[in-house]
């Protein structure tokens, strides 16, 4: 195979939700908030809540074992284990490395990427990278995160946002013309504050006081973040297209990163593509960070939304700010 032709191919999915169901209703009852309000704003009507005693890993687990099932491989092949999240089952090591124990995987490094929302998407391009350049011709890249347990549950701006969940794709090397054609990432760190977790990092560690402050707790200007989010998941969408030399009207489906209705449908607007071409699951599952997009690619695929040949956008945005594109051919 000449570098030039060879590419990553998404050859499995699988993804893992919680049991757990909150409820908008179950929410109302705990903060002052409607279902009215939460629906109209977000869309979102139920999200899935970790049970405590699991982690992070114990969801990947389960959305790996299914991605390796549907590419018909087994742990042991595995040459990587690429994780986006941003809540590890420890501060160190890597959940991926966790997840490597618990799968089996003994011939593959793994390691954990830290982007938010667009953790798959950065888990991804890293993952495509080592394909294409010839250093592995396999790897496992997961998207997941348990963001309840970053919430001030008292936080109604905040706690009925987000939801726990896991999705994972097994990528191998191809020829034949399929595959991932471009990814494009982007950062701009003078956001930071606008959206993060202001303690239990090495600048404030975790005290009584930082507890007792909720500063473990996601702090946000959701204002700010929905703003730029759609004009810069537009922007990287069309260049990722541009690279990948691919018009938007050859895009059978885009999946987008699902964190409000309402950023998805003005996101749609802007691309000039029509809803009917747009995944959309964050009713059910709320923002589930870097799951969001395998979660929702898993379910598509399973909807038989998806079919060979056909050309996928993958975008997100989330904090950093970080945000990127994907165009995939299947
Ligand atoms: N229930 C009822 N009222 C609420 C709630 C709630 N849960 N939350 C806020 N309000 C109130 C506010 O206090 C405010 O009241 P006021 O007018 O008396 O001051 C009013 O509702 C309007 O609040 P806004 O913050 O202006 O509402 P907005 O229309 O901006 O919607 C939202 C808020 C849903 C957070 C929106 O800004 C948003 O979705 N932003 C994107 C944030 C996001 O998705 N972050 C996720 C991570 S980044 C990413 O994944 C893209």
């Amino acid at each position: 195979m000449t570098r030039s032709q060879r590419r990553s191919a998404i050859l499995g999915t699988g993804s893992e939700l919680p049991t757990r169901v909150v409820t908008n209703r179950d929410l109302e009852k705990m903060v002052d908030t409607s279902d009215e309000w939460i629906t109209v704003r977000t869309g979102i009507k139920e999200r899935r809540v970790l049970e405590s005693g699991k982690g992070n890993a114990d969801m990947a687990f389960q959305a790996a074992r299914r991605a390796l099932a549907d590419a018909g491989m087994e742990a042991k092949d595995l040459n990587a284990i690429i994780m986006g999240t941003v809540t590890p089952d420890y501060p160190f090591p890597s959940s991926a490395c966790v997840l490597e124990d618990m799968l089996g995987a003994r011939n593959a490094f793994s390691f954990d990427v830290g982007a938010a929302c667009s953790g798959f998407l950065n888990a991804l391009s890293v993952a495509d990278s080592f394909i294409r350049t010839g250093q592995i011709d396999n790897a496992l890249v997961i998207g997941s995160d348990a963001l309840s347990r970053l919430l001030n549950w008292q936080d109604r701006a905040t706690c009925i946002l987000f939801g726990d969940g896991a999705g994972a794709v097994v990528l191998g090397a191809t020829e034949n013309g399929s595959g991932i054609l471009s990814t494009k990432l982007r950062t701009d760190g003078s956001y930071v504050k606008t959206l993060y977790v202001p303690a239990g990092g090495s600048l404030k560690p975790a005290t009584a006081e930082t507890v007792r402050q909720n500063e473990h707790t996601i702090t946000m200007n959701g204002k700010e973040v929905f703003k730029i989010a759609v004009r810069s998941m537009e922007e990287v969408s069309r260049q990722a297209l541009a690279k990948a030399s691919v018009d938007v009207e050859q895009i059978s489906l885009v999946i987008p990163h699902q964190a409000n209705r309402r950023i998805i449908v003005a996101l749609a607007e802007r691309l000039g593509v029509g809803m009917e071409k747009v995944m959309v699951n964050v009713d059910r599952y709320g923002n589930t960070s870097a799951a969001s997009i395998p979660v929702a690619l898993d379910e598509a695929k399973r909807q038989g939304r998806i079919k060979p040949g056909e050309i996928v956008l993958f975008n997100a945005f989330g904090a950093g700010f970080a945000w990127g594109a994907a165009v995939v051919k299947f």
